[in-house]
């Protein structure tokens, strides 16, 4: 009998949850012994698990977060850190360790496989920047959220002919500002991948309310170089010149709350039963992800290696969906 163990890391992401609940389910199914750990990687060189049965991961799928609890750990960035982590793993008799989280914690999945521990990676980050899926776990909830925000703000901006500003997550990827931008009608994208001068926008917005538009959306991931409280400051001076004034509205971690959407939940799901499928056929040191429809697994090695390309055709579309 198997003993396998569970744990989420790096940001929390919607849809984690049914992330774990169908680690725990399937891997009972196979008649195996299944763990949690808490905290991530902190929890793991601290020795925090807990077992899981079927009814722990009860009434789970539909809350946002994830009940094991996460962290940033840059203790497990260390060889240290990491000796620790798997001496806690051994001293628990754990066969194989699920990883459910984006690039760092994939990176770190990737650095215990090195060590001859097996372990399988579930792809998860609102961020969508993760080589080996194609959508990640929680990306549909936070765009979900930032177009509610965006629809909102377009009803106000629309009274008031004002140009606003949306701030999305991502980090260093402009994914959820350009779709967030596409399917919220926005006037204008800002991505960390290409520098965007504020003047550049000052003008398409002029240029918007001579066509006579009622409002303008502009979003800008939270990456790019004029991030929004940047352009804020650039508008505020040039105030006179420019003609206009923006209103900023930071969305930040309101994102990554509340509850998954159908999608997430599915995606999750279907990541968690792959991953221990895929444990069952002994294949480890890979990370499961969506691609093309399908789940599929990835190398670790190949998911460290990589850097995942945003479509930039997409920001051709966003222009000029613009009119
Ligand atoms: O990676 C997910 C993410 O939400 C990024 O979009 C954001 O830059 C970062 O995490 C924020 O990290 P923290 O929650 O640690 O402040």
């Amino acid at each position: 009998m198997k003993r396998i163990a569970v744990l989420t890391s790096g940001g929390d992401a919607p849809g984690m949850n049914a992330a774990i609940r169908a680690v725990v389910r399937t891997g009972l199914d196979k008649r195996w012994a299944v763990f949690g750990v808490r905290h991530g990687y902190t929890g793991l060189i601290g020795d925090n698990f807990l077992g899981l049965g079927a009814r722990d991961v009860g009434g789970i799928i539909q809350q946002g977060g994830t009940i094991l609890g996460s962290s940033r750990c840059p203790e497990f960035e260390t060889e240290g850190g990491r000796i620790k982590a798997l001496r806690a793993l051994q001293q628990h008799d754990i066969d194989a360790l699920f990883i459910i989280g984006g690039n760092g914690s994939q990176a770190g999945a990737y650095e215990l496989s090195k060590m001859g521990y097996p372990v399988v990676g579930i792809a998860s980050t609102i961020d969508n920047d993760l080589y080996g899926s194609d959508m990640t776990i929680g990306v549909d909830t936070a765009l979900n959220i930032a177009l509610e925000a965006i629809d909102r703000l377009k009803i106000t901006a629309s009274s008031h002919q004002r140009a606003f500003v949306v701030e999305v997550m991502g980090r260093n990827c402009g994914y959820l500002a350009l779709m967030a931008g596409i399917a919220g009608g926005a006037e204008f994208v800002v991505i960390p991948e290409i520098k965007t001068e504020p003047e550049t926008i000052a003008a398409r917005l002029r240029a918007d309310y001579r066509k006579g538009k009622a409002h303008a959306i502009v979003v800008v991931a939270e990456g790019a170089h004029y991030n929004a409280e940047r352009l804020w400051h650039y508008f505020d001076e040039h105030h006179e010149r420019l003609g206009f004034e923006l209103r900023v509205t930071i969305l930040g971690h309101v994102q990554r709350g509340g509850a998954p959407s159908a999608f997430d939940r599915l995606l999750g799901t279907r990541m968690g039963a792959a991953a221990t499928e895929h444990l069952a056929r002994a294949e480890h040191g890979v990370m499961v992800g969506l691609t093309n429809g399908q789940i599929l697994a990835t190398p670790l090695a190949e998911v460290a290696a990589n850097k995942k390309q945003l479509d930039m055709s997409l920001l051709e579309l966003a222009r000029a969906l613009n009119k």
